[in-house]
């Protein structure tokens, strides 16, 4: 790309005779794809870096994934750049803005040497070569489309600007979920403001929270699509050059655009959609004595249907199944797909109902009271392994336990107080002023033992790994009798909580049991 520079007269004496050598290398590799690509390590340590990227949305997205490129790929210069400067700053700092298991280690690694990150983004786009777009895209809270569309407004806000700054044409990559054909819109803007010459890729990111770093290291697949031109060939030939680095070729996948900015979305409705269809299972289970758990290991036995994501739950959450759903609903409604939008609603509905019916049982099963009575919240994190809280299923249940008047007590390994009441005016428009004494009937607690103490029940609303291992024989003696457990998760052992003296209600399990 642009920047082969090299740092001395020492550098340039030693480095023309290589040169040849990199141009068949990076020829070989246009020509055939599939193949690994290799960096000459002495050409490597006598130049600068060989490729420039600069990643626009230092968020739970684009941080892990550039780390994880700067870590396998040294020759290459990645700098991660935000509007916000507190993030940029926790980034800088040993306080990353998001907790992931081992993405200290792997910032921590690189930072400094081949990952940066900064607010100078005019700077940084235009001496890079590929910008990744990472930037949020939320659904729509007003106009046409509200509560369904993404909200692609930052995503053509990262385009403006890259049209307005750069100095040469670049690879702009779209990391971010966006709604099918917004490649186009990228493009026009670029085109509009910019006599560059742009391609526009498609990429988008199938990390999972909890799991990015060990997902974007062995990845299931890469996606890449682009234009089938031969400039827009030559950039997916380029993208896939990156991953290439540590990425098996079978696992990179190469597609037109559409394909892969619309394969986004299925992903995520299909991933819901299974989790839907298994907690909607639970509730005939509880009626009919069946139970969730062997029924999931009976069918997943089956390769057709396989066993993973079969886990029933309080409901799903985080910040991409229902906004990507959402997002497909509205396209099939748009394009006049009445029924493939009904279809697919129908996933959002059944996990609704899914928090309702939870938190609506905890209510009936406690004598149809629970105004004025403490319970315990363990876990506020949308799933274990992560700090991430956007639409967890524990706001909703608590949602509808502030209605009753319940005294909540949360504690979370990992979420602050402040972090738990932004979630709530965010999602459940629960703030003080909504809800008069909020923040007296919520404390937050630094342990289990803290917040269980003096509670009538204990509700497991995330799966991290300490609930399912703690002492409940100490839990029960601190908590008002009868103590109950409404395990959101299935992750405790009923039976032995049962003998300790608890009264236990768990997802999708026989009826018998309980009580
Ligand atoms: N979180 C996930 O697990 C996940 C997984 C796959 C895909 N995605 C998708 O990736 C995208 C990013 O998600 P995220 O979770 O990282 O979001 P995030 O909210 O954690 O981070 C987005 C960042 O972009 C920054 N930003 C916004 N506008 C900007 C601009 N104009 N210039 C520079 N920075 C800007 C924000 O300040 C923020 O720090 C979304 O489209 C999301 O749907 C998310």
């Amino acid at each position: 790309m642009d920047d082969c520079r090299v740092p001395d007269i020492f550098g340039v004496a030693f480095s023309l005779p290589f040169f040849s050598l990199i141009c068949v290398t990076n020829f070989a590799f246009y020509d055939f794809p599939h193949k690994r690509y290799h960096v000459p390590r002495l050409f490597y340590r006598m130049s600068d870096f060989q490729l420039k990227i600069c990643c626009m949305g230092a968020g739970y997205v684009g941080g892990p994934t550039m780390a994880v490129i700067a870590n396998k790929c040294p020759h290459i210069k990645v700098t991660v750049v935000d509007i916000s400067e507190k993030q940029i700053a926790a980034w800088n700092s040993s306080q990353l803005p998001i907790y992931e298991p081992g993405l200290q280690e792997i910032v921590e690694s690189v930072r400094g040497k081949n990952l940066f990150f900064s607010t100078n983004i005019d700077e940084t786009i235009r001496e890079s070569d590929i910008i990744f777009v990472s930037v949020n895209t939320p659904t729509k809270t007003a106009g046409i489309g509200k509560g369904y569309a993404s909200n692609i407004k930052n995503v053509e806000l990262c385009a403006r600007k890259i049209a307005e700054v750069s100095m040469s044409g670049k690879i702009v990559v779209e990391k971010s979920t966006v709604p099918v054909r917004t490649a186009d819109s990228i493009k026009r803007v670029l085109k509009s403001a910019s006599s560059h010459d742009f391609q526009v890729l498609s990429n988008p990111e199938f990390l999972a929270e909890g799991t990015a770093v060990a997902d974007l290291l062995d990845p299931s697949r890469v996606l890449i699509g682009g234009e089938q031109t031969e400039a827009g060939l030559k950039a997916i030939a380029t993208l896939v050059s990156v991953y290439a680095n540590w990425v098996a070729a079978p696992q990179i996948i190469t597609t037109n655009l559409w394909s892969s900015e619309l394969s986004k979305l299925v992903a995520n409705a299909m991933l819901a959609q299974r989790v839907s269809s298994i907690n909607s299972i639970t509730a005939l289970c509880e009626r009919t004595d069946a139970d969730v758990d062997e029924i999931a290991r009976a069918i997943g036995a089956d390769p057709r249907i396989g066993n993973k994501f079969l886990k029933a739950s309080v409901g799903f959450g985080g910040s991409c199944f229902q906004k990507d759903i959402l997002n497909l609903v509205y396209i099939c409604e748009s394009f006049g797909l009445r029924e493939c939008a009904e279809y697919w609603q129908q996933v959002i509905n059944m996990n609704d109902y899914q928090k309702r019916r939870f938190a609506a049982n905890m209510v009936r099963t406690m004598f149809n009271t629970v105004t004025g009575k403490k319970i315990s919240i363990f876990g506020f994190a949308f799933k274990k392994d992560t700090g991430d809280t956007r639409e967890t299923a524990a706001a909703f249940v608590m949602k509808e336990l502030l209605d009753e008047s319940a005294n909540l007590s949360v504690y979370d390994p990992q979420v602050t107080r402040d972090q738990m009441m932004e979630e709530f005016q965010y999602t459940c428009d629960v703030t003080e002023s909504t809800t008069p004494g909020l923040n007296r009937l919520i404390s937050t607690c630094s342990s289990m033992m803290e917040a269980a103490k003096g509670s009538h029940a204990i509700a497991i609303m995330t799966e991290w790994d300490e609930f399912a291992t703690a002492d409940y024989n100490a839990l029960y003696e601190v908590m008002q009798k009868p103590a109950f457990i409404f395990d959101g998760r299935n992750i405790l052992p009923h039976d032995k909580l049962r003998e300790i003296g608890f009264e236990v209600y768990a997802i999708g399990k026989p009826h018998q049991n309980q009580f």
